[in-house]
């Protein structure tokens, strides 16, 4: 690397650290005014605009919009696999009131606020097709250097609490898709994050592995978890704590939650 390189890194590393500022402790992750835009042509897109939000600790919420209202665009901002325009996404890295703005940060310090404090569930699961189900569970931690035996406990601990203990050794293509979602919600949890994003993980399931899933999601909520759900699917949204109704980019409407998973496809 140039020392000219090194020196920018350098300087970022330090405006990363001597930028942390205080936040409430409870408070796991504040986003203000972000803004994000897609130039394709000559034309722009707005996916984002402005947008507000603090998730505390422990909270479920859910945001709700129609196919191109800029969910998954929200969900790649937080979770630092695509740079907003503008705006702070401040997450409370250590647990204790140490906010962090993602914009100011290294490449590096990026890579393990994703590895470390963000657990990320795609629609379409997203696990390795030749790994099995404990492989793909397990990558997350052998990324961040724990030891086997750590890894194993954990892995097995997590697989058998989601119910995949007697899976954990098949393929994803062994799998139904409920399990495999289940297998993506146990690697979402395995470095112990901060937060969950979780991207429309019920958009290809059918009704009653959607229930089923959700189910996992206030168990995990009551266990402590805090979780971020975005989905085009109003009735499992009214299961969080808070829904937030996301229109063109922009959140137009926010209301209280709460309601039974038995309850959600009664009129
Ligand atoms: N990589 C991209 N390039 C150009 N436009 C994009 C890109 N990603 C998303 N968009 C546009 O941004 C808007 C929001 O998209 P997205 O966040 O994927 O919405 P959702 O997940 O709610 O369907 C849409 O108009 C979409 O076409
Ligand atoms: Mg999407």
């Amino acid at each position: 690397m140039s020392i000219e390189k090194k020196k920018v890194r350098m300087n970022k590393q330090r405006r990363a650290t001597t930028k942390a500022v205080r936040i409430d402790p409870n408070i796991v992750l504040t986003v203000q005014d972000l803004t994000k835009t897609y130039t394709v042509g000559n034309s722009t897109i707005t996916a984002l605009s402005k947008v507000n939000l603090t998730i505390r600790k422990g909270e479920f919420i859910a945001i709700v919009g129609p196919s191109g209202s800029g969910k998954t665009t929200l969900i790649n901002c937080l979770g630092a696999l695509d740079f907003p325009d503008s705006g702070k996404i401040i997450y409370n890295v250590d647990g204790k009131g140490m906010g962090l703005d993602l914009a100011v940060m290294t490449n590096k310090q990026q890579k393990k606020i994703r590895l470390r404090k963000i657990g990320l569930i795609f629609q379409f699961y997203n696990l390795f097709p030749i790994l099995t189900a404990y492989e793909n569970v397990e990558l997350p931690m052998i990324i961040d250097k724990k030891g086997p035996k750590d890894r194993e406990e954990k892995v097995k601990f997590l697989l058998k609490r989601i119910g995949l203990g007697e899976r954990m050794h098949h393929l994803p293509s062994q799998l139904s898709g409920g399990e495999q979602q289940r297998v993506t919600i146990s690697r979402a949890l395995v470095n112990d994050p901060l937060i969950i994003l979780a991207d429309e993980p019920t958009g290809e399931l059918d009704t009653e592995t959607t229930t089923n899933i959700i189910k996992i999601f206030l168990d995990l909520k009551n266990a402590g978890e805090s979780i971020l759900m975005v989905t085009h699917n109003k009735r499992i949204a009214k299961t969080a704590d808070r829904v937030i109704i996301l229109t063109d980019g922009v959140f137009t409407h926010e209301s209280k939650g709460g309601k039974p998973i038995e309850d959600i496809y009664k009129q």
